[in-house]
């Protein structure tokens, strides 16, 4: 089966029907074309299933790639990208997320979901650099987790996460102290604080800082009833940013009522909603989401139900509640894989989450059926940012002894952020 990225430079020409170019208003056509076309020319998150959030200002830019990177064939890469990690041997860890592309992820050293990637990067005591094919947040966790003199590199900076962007420190510290004028500090008679604050993985170092300082912690979305409880033993409420969709399935699953589980938008006095409203919540969900998820639809799953009769239908915790009331399951990207290595040969899947884990899924799993909820192919656009030939340019640098791209979080920041992802560690999984 061709990879992703194949069927959209074969939609592209003309070789394969499908609409890249038309049928969504989220995927474009350069999606066909190298990412270093997009870092000088086009800020913004590029093309794929974000390309329509708002980049804020200030966020990472990726510097000009050098012409010789550009455009070399599959092969040339193929060959560049092994020797290279070959002359590095044990100082150099590739990392690799399951949104990655084929062409990227055929390099990884260790593969995994943003809670593995994260425990990986405090385990590889003999890597020297540590190449992290992901987005911003997950590097930055990496580099928060490992020793000092390990390096963590992302090959091309642009690669954020829209839906982390959607909650940045000072607006979280705004909404922070109007929750504590509205419910002081006072704890309650079982010593419970009136809110903690809980972010999900796909946050900036910077709010896992604040999480860290306010009593907080950090959650994936493979530990997110956990890290409630948690914080419930310690709270009367959460405040969780950035994804309302996260916050929301996870709190519905533990049996707290809809109704209290109040979306706070910073753009309103109140995050929009009445002092009794906010007394009354359980969870605070700020207004975040994710563009690939929220993609998901309650028809797609009739459909799939409909044209595949005995469809398991497994879905992301970052899909609206209504596509995960459908569902069959939910899940991290890790739980989708291991429902899938599990099933009887002849299953069938249809999964809700970034197309190019779908893709590999299906790839590696001929005795099932497997295919994505959304029938467009549109990748994560930031995930989509790192491609081949910025994981050559950052090797052969590294090669050099010159490394490229590094991700420090200062110390400062680092120090308390540490504290919210070392009590999320701490939290024995259900
Ligand atoms: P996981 O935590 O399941 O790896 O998901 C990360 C992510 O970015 C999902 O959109
Ligand atoms: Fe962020 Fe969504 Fe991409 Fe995950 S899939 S990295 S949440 S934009």
């Amino acid at each position: 089966m061709p990879s992703i990225d194949e069927t959209i430079q074969l939609i592209r020409i003309g070789e394969r029907p499908g609409n890249v170019t038309s049928g969504s208003s989220t995927c474009s056509s350069d999606l066909a074309a190298g990412p270093w076309e997009l870092d000088e020319a086009k800020p913004g998150y590029g093309p794929g299933a974000s390309m329509a959030d708002v980049l804020p200002a200030g966020s990472p830019v990726q510097g000009v790639l050098p012409q010789e990177y550009r455009g070399l064939s599959r092969e040339e890469l193929d060959l560049r990208i092994r020797a290279a990690k070959h002359a590095l041997g044990e100082k150099l860890l590739i990392l690799g997320h399951y949104y990655q592309r084929d062409e990227v992820i055929r390099y990884a050293d260790f593969v995994g979901d943003s809670f593995q990637l994260a425990q990986a990067s405090r385990t590889r005591p003999k890597a020297e650099a540590m190449v992290f094919c992901g987005v911003h947040f997950m590097a930055e966790t990496a580099d928060m987790l490992s020793r000092p003199d390990q390096a963590v590199i992302l090959p091309n900076l642009a690669a954020g996460c829209s839906m982390a962007d959607m909650a940045d420190v000072d607006t979280v510290t705004d909404c922070w102290e109007d929750l504590h004028a509205l419910f002081g500090e006072a704890p309650d008679a079982s010593g419970r604080v009136p809110v903690i604050p809980v972010t999900y993985m796909n946050s900036s170092a910077a709010l896992k800082a604040f999480c860290g300082k306010h009593g907080g912690i950090v959650c994936t979305s493979s530990n997110a009833s956990a890290v409630l409880d948690w914080a419930f033993e310690r709270g009367q409420r959460v405040l969780f940013f950035p994804d309302q969709h996260l916050g929301r399935n996870t709190g519905k699953a533990m049996g707290i009522p809809l109704e209290q589980m109040v979306v706070w938008n910073p753009n309103e006095p109140l995050g929009g909603s009445s002092e009794e409203t906010l007394k009354n919540a359980r969870i605070l969900l700020w207004h975040g989401y994710c563009s690939v998820h929220k993609r998901f639809t309650v028809e797609q799953v009739q459909l799939a139900r409909m044209r595949h009769p005995g469809v398991r239908v497994i879905v992301h915790p970052e899909s609206p509640m209504e596509v995960v009331d459908a569902a069959d399951e939910a899940g991290s990207t890790d739980f989708i894989r291991k429902k899938v290595e599990a099933a009887e040969p002849g299953s069938i899947f249809a999964i809700g989450t970034e197309i190019n884990m779908v893709q590999r899924l299906a790839d590696q799993h001929p005795e099932h059926t497997i295919f994505c909820l959304d029938s467009v192919i549109c990748p994560c656009s930031s995930m989509y940012r790192i491609h081949p030939s910025y994981l050559l340019w950052v090797l052969e640098a590294l090669e050099r002894g010159e490394v490229l791209n590094r991700i420090v979080v200062p110390e400062e920041i680092a120090i308390p952020a540490r504290v919210a992802l070392e009590r999320m560690l701490s939290v024995k999984p259900r």
